[in-house]
């Protein structure tokens, strides 16, 4: 009696309907007053003596109680069965199905992919969580430097070696140290910074980063891919200007300005320069014998000025009437 309660248990729990007939001649095989096995095992059970009756029925119960779940789980497709769509009416308008869009963040971040994947750099993602070190330190920023002010970083309060990275910065050290020149790559990440929020300002935004590191790379070709990620995001009637200025990972360094479309004005949109030799230290790579530019450009800035959107909050209200807006931008 034992094996055949075990078997027939193993045999219930692999059983899967898959039409209303498969239940159906499930539930007469087990069930079925005449012939069901259940039935069958009860009669049977009047041979045992009074003891072992009751511990085989209280079996033959549970398995019963088995079965009767299997049969309410695939109910619903008696359901559809017994239904025959009879409500079914063919003339109520159906239910529309709003289409989504891409988040213009997400739009230009594809386009500026495309662009630098064209002309042979290849995308790399780094944490957004770091360290001291690969956000700061080896990047040649010193210990008294502005940006590592408690007010411009998120530090972790219980270790304040652990910080939300405040640019894209950081990826070049960490593909430089694993990687050997030559090598061009850019990344594209969110940054977060410890600032109040404004129409210009939030706490976190998107910046690109991009570095090429080769043998005699020089401010020309620093020059020339800005050049061609500007002009192919604004058409070739802006301007750009590089303006001296200073970062403490790049020598020389400089700010790029781009003209505003009736020429009134410059916009300040990127920074740039020619990687430290202390930083290319900092990551084992030979000065002597490689150099490199860098540059860093925030995503939500660039988008402003392409969609002449006036407030940065807006991108990350969730307001479906200002994301509606980029349904059919092919950007
Ligand atoms: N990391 C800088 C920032 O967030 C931007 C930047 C400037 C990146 C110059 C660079 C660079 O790679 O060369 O303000």
């Amino acid at each position: 009696m034992d094996k055949k309660l075990s078997n027939l248990k193993k045999e219930i729990e692999c059983f899967q309907a898959y039409t209303y007939d498969d239940i159906e001649s499930f539930r007469i095989k087990f069930l079925g007053k005449k012939q069901g096995v259940l039935t069958i095992l009860f009669k049977e059970l009047k041979k045992y003596p009074i003891q072992e009756r009751k511990i085989y029925g209280k079996k033959i119960n549970e398995i019963k109680r088995k079965i009767q779940k299997k049969i309410n789980m695939h109910s619903f497709k008696k359901l559809i069965k017994n239904d025959n769509f009879i409500h079914f009416d063919p003339t109520i308008p159906g239910k529309s199905i709003e289409i989504g869009s891409l988040h213009p963040i997400s739009i230009l971040k594809n386009r500026i992919t495309n662009l630098f994947k064209k002309i042979g750099f290849s995308y790399v993602e780094g944490p957004e969580i770091e360290d001291d070190w690969h956000n700061f330190t080896a990047l040649n920023i010193p210990i008294d430097h502005p940006s590592r002010d408690m007010q411009d970083t998120f530090f972790l309060y219980k270790n304040p070696d652990i910080l939300l990275r405040t640019h894209t910065s950081s990826v070049q050290i960490r593909y430089m140290k694993k990687h050997s020149p030559p090598f061009r790559v850019f990344s594209i990440g969110k940054v977060y910074r410890n600032e109040t929020i404004s129409s210009r300002s939030y706490f976190m935004f998107h910046q690109m980063e991009a570095f090429y590191i080769d043998k005699k790379v020089s401010f020309s070709d620093l020059k020339q891919t800005i050049h061609y990620l500007i002009i192919s995001l604004f058409g070739i009637s802006r301007k750009i200007r590089f303006r001296p200025s200073y970062f403490p990972f790049t020598e020389p360094s400089a700010e790029v300005d781009i003209s505003e479309n009736r020429n009134i004005g410059w916009l300040e949109i990127m920074g740039c320069g020619m990687i430290d030799p202390k930083v290319l230290e900092n990551v084992e790579i030979d000065p002597d014998i490689y150099s490199g530019f860098a540059f860093g450009i925030g995503i939500e800035r660039l988008a402003l000025l392409i969609y002449k959107i006036d407030d940065i909050r807006i991108y990350f209200e969730n307001d479906t009437r200002f994301l509606k807006q980029f349904k059919s931008d092919l950007l």
